[in-house]
């Protein structure tokens, strides 16, 4: 890369994009224009183009669930008909949207109070996954907006200690309970459901769980079951996978804590991506050029891990999100046929925002055996006024892609070290330690600020860009079959969990754990 740089000045000009706010530097990958060119012509031909549309066709390219995969239609700003099955989905999504503003301005007005006469002041979010993942980011990332004096809380783990820390901080009567499940089956959601309702119960009484609850669900007769009014449940439909569903009613409580208006300007912001991955030629589109460089590491180069840094410390969740839409949608082994893949697919994604994760993990980016692509993240505008603290935060961020990029010879370590005054055995015995070999790859993602517009904007980008790589891997990124082995042994060991001497028989480590556990548990 160094020579790169070196032998053409317009390397960034040529390998970099800019749409209005946001800009991807890319210029600091191992590419040439004729590697570009080739992973563009990958990407011509297993027809990206043909899929996405066949995506937003509504055609049912998550075949294995035999359904069609919609998201977009959630933050579609057009007007022309949407149509999954021969139905136009606009109108439902529009209906539900707009029920969704009257409850949450009403809660935030304080028009919509607790059943005691209390102004609602928190919001518990119960979920998992993408009920979960998408909404906690988001308030977390965007916390400057929230405005109403309501604060979002997140429970998802079946660990009682996640429940029971949360409304250790809560009052009954002035908190509402967003039951958040795409199935309403899901057994951690329900767990915390039902110890949510019983911690309300036992302090308001049963009547109180209408004005308390709402759910945000595809099974609608499960939310009513519950007991929750049907004016508070907030239905979705299972064309929006779970890890994509923060733009439909998973986002509630997104809405409730910064308001329908700034809501709808994330929406906005995704829709914008949308537009942009729709039409634009690939060899320009942001989130197919993010993917094909993802491929040309994952699969010539060979590299297992992607990560993704932002230096921005609300982003503090980005990861884990994108550790579920990444994850989850291409961890898979076989082909849309069936037939095992013949190469590698997804990567291990992960990251921590910067500047911490430089005093943590960096080192082994910088000098370990193994190369790991990144994802730099970060804003122009801080939304804090510390000028000193953005510029410095600023100054690392590009720092750090440049000493990747460029690493320090060993000539250079000699010098320095000459410099300051040691020795020559001194020089012979650290140089090798203080040389950083460069060469290793980065992409910078630069924004003018993390508004909700922009926010939309970076979460559909990385939607695309793990939908082409699903598309160049022949995969089905929409299921998750992965994901049941675990849930149905986990009801299986269950009854021997809860006694001893229940009948069922486990393997010898999973019957030496039963045993332990029963001594140890007192
Ligand atoms: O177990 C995986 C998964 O199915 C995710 O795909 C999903 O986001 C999560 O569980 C939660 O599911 P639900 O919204 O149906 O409770």
């Amino acid at each position: 890369m160094r020579e790169m740089f070196k032998s053409d000045p317009e390397r960034f000009g040529k390998f970099s994009l800019k749409l209005d706010d946001l800009a991807l530097d890319y210029s600091k990958n191992l590419i040439d224009e004729s590697a570009f060119n080739a992973l563009i012509d990958l990407a011509k031909a297993v027809n990206v183009e043909a899929r996405r549309d066949a995506m937003w066709a509504g055609e049912h390219i998550n075949s294995t669930e035999d359904r069609a995969v919609m998201h977009m239609a959630l933050r579609y700003q057009g007007d022309q008909p949407v149509m999954v099955d021969g139905k136009d989905v606009m109108p439902d999504v529009r209906e539900v949207l707009a029920n969704m503003r009257t409850f949450a301005s009403a809660v935030r007005s304080g028009d919509i109070k607790g059943a005691t006469g209390q102004k609602i002041t928190d919001v518990v979010n119960i979920g998992i996954g993408g009920s979960d993942l998408g909404p906690a980011m988001v308030c977390n990332a965007l916390r400057p907006y929230i405005d109403a004096g309501i604060t979002p809380h997140f429970v998802s783990n079946v660990d009682g200690a996640d429940i029971a820390d949360t409304l250790a901080q809560l009052q009954p009567e002035n908190t509402l309970v967003l039951v958040a499940s795409k199935t309403f089956t899901t057994d951690e959601t329900m767990t915390n459901a039902n110890t949510a309702r019983k911690w309300l119960v036992d302090a308001l009484g049963d009547d109180a769980v209408k004005d308390h609850f709402a759910a945000l669900s595809t099974n609608l007769d499960a939310c009513a079951d519950f007991g929750i009014a049907q004016d508070r449940i907030f239905g979705f439909w299972d064309w929006v996978g779970g890890r994509y569903s923060v733009w439909s009613a998973i986002g509630l409580p997104v809405m409730l804590a910064i308001g329908p208006d700034q809501f709808d300007e994330f929406l906005a912001g995704a829709y914008e991506m949308d537009q942009h991955f729709l039409s634009a030629p690939l060899a320009e589109n942001m989130p197919v050029i993010m993917a094909v460089l993802g491929v040309w590491y994952r699969n010539v180069w060979g590299h297992a891990t992607h990560a993704v840094l932002p230096y921005d410390q609300r982003m503090n969740r980005f990861a884990a999100y994108l550790q579920q839409q990444d994850m989850e949608s291409n961890g898979k082994s076989v082909q849309l046929n069936g037939e095992k893949v013949t190469r590698k697919t997804g990567p291990i994604v992960w990251g921590e925002p910067g500047t911490n994760g430089q005093h943590a993990f960096y080192q082994l980016i910088h000098q370990g055996t193994d190369i790991i692509p990144v994802d730099f993240l970060v804003a122009a505008q801080a939304h804090d006024n510390l000028p000193e603290h953005h510029q410095k935060l600023v100054a690392n961020c590009f720092a750090q892609s440049e000493a990747l990029m460029l690493g320090k010879s060993a000539d250079q370590v000699m010098a320095e070290l000459k410099e300051q005054g040691l020795s020559t055995a001194e020089i012979e015995a650290l140089t090798p330690h203080k040389v950083f070999e460069g060469n290793r790859p980065s992409n910078t993602l630069i924004y003018t600020k993390l508004t909700p517009k922009m926010l939309g904007k970076l979460i559909a980008l990385y939607e695309h860009k793990v939908f082409v790589q699903g598309a160049i891997w022949n995969i089905n990124s929409f299921d998750q079959w992965g994901v049941e082995l675990g849930k149905q042994l986990a009801k299986a060991i269950l009854p021997k969990v809860k006694d001893a001497n229940a009948s069922s028989r486990h393997d010898g480590s999973t019957e030496g754990l039963l045993a332990q556990f029963h001594e140890w548990q007192g």
